[in-house]
Parts: C-alpha cells; sequence; structure tokens
C-alpha cells in the first residue's frame, strides 16, 4: 500500500496529535490536582510564593483537567468518529490543524496567566479577554470543521454520537461568547458587561452549562460511538437515543441557579433550576440505561476486556453523579451541601468517573487505530491502570462525602444560647484526615495516567507512518 498521503484517507494525523496531548495534559493537569489536594493537607506546600498559592493553582487545575485534558480527548474523539461515521476526510486539513495549535496555545496561555494572577474572577472562566477570544475563533473553526465534514457525509443518515458532539460545540460557544462579554480597561484586565445578580446568574448559566454541555453531552456524544464499537454490539436503543438527546438539550440550560440558592438571585430562579434539575434526572438515566443495556449479551467480554470495564464503570459514575446532582439541587439538602467538600467530592465523581475514565477507554480504543497497531502494547498494563483508577476515585469521593457531610453538621451546630457549637478551625481540623485520604485517591489516579503513557509511548514507537497511514486508507474503504 502506497505511503503518500490519499485525499481518499481520512486525516488520522490531527486526531493522533489531539490523542497524545490528552494523555500529556492529563498527566499535568491531575499531578497538580494531587499537588493542590496536598496543600490542603500540608500548606507549608504553598511556599509563601504568590504563583504557587492554593488560590492561584486551583483554577489552573481545573482549566487544565476541564479544557486541556477534557477537550483535547473531545478534539480527538469527535474528529474521529464523525469522519469515521460520515465515511469521509475532515472538510480542510489546514483549519483542522489550526484548532489543534491553537487550542494548545490557548492551554499555554492560561499556564502563564493564571499563576500570574490574570484572572476574570469567573469559575472555569478565568482567561483574560485576548485569550477567551483566541478560544471563541479556535472554537468557531471547530465548528465549520465538524459541521462541514458532516455535511460531505456519504451516509445517509447522521449518527447518533454526531449529535451529541454537535451540540456541545453549538452550545459551548453560545455559552463562551456571552459569558465573555466584557470591557477590556488594560491587555491583562477586563470587566464584565452584566452587573450584580445578572452577572452571577449569566456566569452560572454558563457554569452549569459548561458541565451539561461541555463535561457531559459531548462525553456522551464518545459514550454513543465507543461503547457499541467496544462492545461489539448496536446500541441498545436508538430510539431512546433520540429521546435522550432532545430531552437533555432542552433541560440542562435551565438548571444553572441550583449554583446560587439562598443567594440574591430572584427566590423564583432558585426554584425554576432546582425542578428543572430534578427532571434531569430521567434524561441523564436513560442515557445511561442506553449506554449499559447495549451490553446486553457480552457482558462476559468484561472478565477480559479492561477497555470496556473503563468504558462501563465511567457509566456507572455517570448515573451516580446524576443521581447525586438533582438531590443536591434540592434547596434543603444543598443547605447542607453547599461550600462543603460535598459539592467537591460530586465534581469528581463526575470528572474522575465519569469524564475521565470514558475518555481513557476510548483512547485505548483509538490510539492503537489511528497509529495503525492492532492493540495496545499491553493489555495487563491497562488493567492495572483500571484498578488504579477505580480504587482512586472510590477513596476520593468517599472521603469527601465524609468530609462534606461533617462540615455541614459542624457548621450549623447551635448551642442552647445561639451560639456556634464548633469554631470553622475545628471543622478543619476534622476535615484532615479526609483531605489525606482524597490526596491518596488522587495519586492512585495520577498513577494510573503515568502507566497510560507508557503503553501509550510502546504503542506508538511500534508504529510506523507507513502503517499509520495505510490505517486511515482501509478504513475509508469500510472495514471499521
Ligand atoms: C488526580 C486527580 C485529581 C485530583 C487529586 C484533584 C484535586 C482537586 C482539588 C484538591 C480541588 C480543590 C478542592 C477544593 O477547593 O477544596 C479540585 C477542584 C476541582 N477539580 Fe480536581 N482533581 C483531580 C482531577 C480532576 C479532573 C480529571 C477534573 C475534570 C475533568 C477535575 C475537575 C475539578 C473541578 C471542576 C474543580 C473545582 C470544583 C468546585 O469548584 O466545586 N479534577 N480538584
Ligand atoms: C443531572 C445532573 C446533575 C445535576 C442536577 C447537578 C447538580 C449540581 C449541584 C446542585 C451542585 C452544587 C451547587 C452548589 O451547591 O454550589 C453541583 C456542582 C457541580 N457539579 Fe453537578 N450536577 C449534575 C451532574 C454533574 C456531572 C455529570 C458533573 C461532571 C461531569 C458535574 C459537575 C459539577 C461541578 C464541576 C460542580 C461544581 C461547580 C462549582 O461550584 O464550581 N455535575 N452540581
Amino acid at each position: 500500500m502506497s505511503t503518500a498521503i490519499s485525499p481518499t484517507a481520512y486525516n488520522y494525523k490531527v486526531v493522533r496529535q489531539f490523542a497524545i496531548m490528552t494523555v500529556v495534559w492529563g498527566i499535568l493537569g491531575m499531578g497538580l490536582g494531587v499537588f493542590i489536594a496536598s496543600q490542603l493537607v500540608w500548606p507549608e506546600l504553598n511556599f509563601d510564593l504568590p504563583w504557587t498559592t492554593f488560590g492561584r493553582l486551583r483554577p489552573l487545575h481545573t482549566n487544565l483537567v476541564i479544557f486541556a485534558f477534557g477537550g483535547c480527548a473531545l478534539f480527538a474523539t469527535s474528529y474521529y468518529v464523525v469522519q469515521r461515521t460520515c465515511q469521509t476526510r475532515l472538510i480542510s486539513d489546514s483549519l483542522a490543524a489550526f484548532t489543534f495549535w491553537g487550542w494548545q496555545a490557548v492551554i499555554v496561555g492560561a499556564i502563564v496567566t493564571l499563576p500570574l494572577g490574570y484572572t476574570t474572577t469567573k469559575e472555569y472562566a478565568e482567561l483574560e479577554w485576548p485569550l477567551a477570544i483566541l478560544l471563541a475563533i479556535v472554537w468557531v473553526t471547530y465548528g465549520l470543521v465538524f459541521f462541514g465534514t458532516i455535511t460531505k457525509r456519504k451516509t445517509k443518515h447522521i449518527y447518533v454520537g454526531n449529535w451529541f458532539y454537535g451540540a456541545f460545540i453549538v452550545v459551548t460557544a453560545m455559552l463562551h461568547i456571552v459569558n465573555h462579554a466584557s470591557l477590556p480597561v488594560s491587555f491583562f484586565k477586563s470587566y464584565s458587561a452584566y452587573a450584580g445578580a445578572t452577572d452571577a446568574m449569566i456566569q452560572w448559566w454558563y457554569g452549569h452549562n459548561a458541565v451539561g454541555f461541555f463535561l457531559t453531552t459531548g462525553f456522551l456524544g464518545m459514550m454513543y460511538y465507543f461503547v457499541p464499537k467496544q462492545a461489539e454490539r448496536p446500541i441498545y436503543s436508538y430510539r431512546l437515543s433520540i429521546v435522550h438527546f432532545w430531552a437533555l438539550i432542552t433541560l440542562y440550560i435551565w438548571a444553572g441557579p441550583h449554583h446560587l440558592h439562598y443567594t440574591a438571585l430572584p427566590d423564583w430562579a432558585q426554584s425554576l433550576g432546582m425542578a428543572m434539575s430534578i427532571i434531569l434526572l430521567a434524561p441523564s438515566w436513560g442515557g445511561m440505561i442506553n449506554g449499559m443495556m447495549t451490553l446486553s449479551g457480552a457482558w462476559h467480554k468484561l472478565r477480559t476486556d479492561p477497555i470496556l470495564r473503563f468504558l462501563v464503570v465511567s457509566l456507572a459514575f455517570y448515573g451516580m453523579s446524576t443521581f447525586e446532582g438533582p438531590m443536591m439541587a434540592i434547596k434543603t439538602v444543598n443547605s447542607l451541601s453547599h461550600y462543603t467538600d460535598w459539592t467537591i467530592g460530586h465534581v469528581h465523581a463526575g470528572a474522575l468517573g465519569w469524564v475521565a475514565m470514558i475518555s481513557i477507554g476510548a483512547l485505548y480504543h483509538l490510539i492503537p487505530k489511528v497509529f495503525g497497531r492492532q492493540q495496545m502494547h499491553s493489555t495487563g498494563l491497562i488493567n492495572t491502570h483500571f484498578w488504579l483508577a477505580t480504587i482512586g476515585t472510590v477513596l476520593y469521593i468517599a472521603s469527601m462525602w465524609v468530609n462534606g457531610i461533617t462540615q455541614g453538621l459542624m457548621w450549623r451546630a447551635i448551642n442552647d444560647d445561639g451560639t456556634l457549637t464548633y469554631s470553622f478551625v475545628e471543622a478543619l481540623q476534622a476535615s484532615h484526615p479526609g483531605f489525606i485520604v482524597r490526596a491518596l485517591g488522587g495519586a492512585f489516579f495520577a498513577a494510573g495516567m503515568l502507566i497510560m503513557a507508557y503503553n501509550v509511548f510502546r504503542t506508538v514507537r511500534a508504529s510506523n507512518q507507513a502503517e499509520a497511514e495505510a490505517a486511515a486508507q482501509i478504513a475509508v474503504v469500510g472495514a471499521h
């Protein structure tokens, strides 16, 4: 087979680039997570330097894990899935390359500016306006490449995974652009275009839908392709997937106010957010069940296939966190959980258990394919990674539940004379053991990522350019 790049082959180069960077940023972002978790155990690790304080490194952690690790996983898999399910090459190699380099530039910009203290102060939207504009340009280009490829598809239907990826791309653009409307006063400082409660509402409309569309809908696109592929079974119900899609995107957009319970936001808006969050349980579980039931008749494969295990366990954590979320959205529950480590536990049940696990499973499936190998270098190491990730996630979330409920109860305990039973420091001392367990759980998870890096390195080293290009050729002929 010829080694020249043929226009009838898929563009796997950009998929390979994003896939490798997912692993690199995963290690950095999670490594930083372990570091800030350790700062909460040993405050000396703040080093009394402004650049290394928890307050500056925490947003760098969230940006690296969500946008660098999660973002690269979404780019890699969506470019892979859209080409294979549409049986056509990406509409433009140069625009796809621009999205890769542009996205990496935004991440490097975050690594430089956040520790220096440049921030809009809006959570998950911290990047100052020059970087936010670059991000918007890259994102719109991503949309052009993705939807352009769909328009020149050779298949009749648009596979449901692409619906989810498409909604994730469109809504993320809308959220990012609206929430970042601001007035720059210098190159490094801008002020939000909105004020007071409106600003808070727009920010959490953005924040919650960053969860809903970036951390959920995009990864559901991944689920709809990689779970059936790895299980070698068709998706359980195509009809359910369509109901799932419309119900999910209709409901998520209203749930933002559950981040602003008992604030200056009008009470009716808080109650609406609460109601919508509870209803959201239904489509979330619909999707989870659709993924799980795809394994009907293939459950035995879990005994031997650790990649499938990553995918299935990620769905279990998705189901768990989307049950927990609606409960936490109930005002009375939120009055206990808000500001406590319970929220942090919920976040990481979703982030580690769902987002990271499904990405890792998808990458183990995809990497050998785009590098022209039959399989990953070592299945045993994937298995080791699976156990480190699962145990790490359980340690993380269990310790945060204990801490969260302890903190919530200690903060609200009141003596007969109306004074507080516990000081803040007493609640902090009670949280210390939980902080240690969380750092340990995080270290387990991050160690798994290092093992993955080694496994990927060996797989890539065993491949050569001719093999990789041949893989792209064969795929387009139809040998999925
Ligand atoms: C080794 C793995 C990880 C460790 C040890 C870790 C650790 C931490 C720590 C210590 C915090 C700050 C908690 C606090 O303020 O009390 C945090 C926050 C956060 N992390 Fe992670 N993390 C890890 C992986 C991830 C991943 C993979 C994601 C997303 C995909 C993620 C998303 C977040 C988010 C969104 C927050 C902010 C939560 C909030 O404001 O409520 N983390 N993480
Ligand atoms: C039906 C689905 C879900 C609902 C209704 C929901 C609801 C909630 C609620 C009520 C909070 C606490 C707000 C507060 O007290 O400040 C929260 C926080 C959070 N959730 Fe969820 N959740 C859901 C699913 C998920 C999933 C799957 C993920 C991750 C992949 C996730 C990530 C987060 C994050 C990052 C925060 C922290 C936001 C912050 O304060 O910085 N959620 N969620």
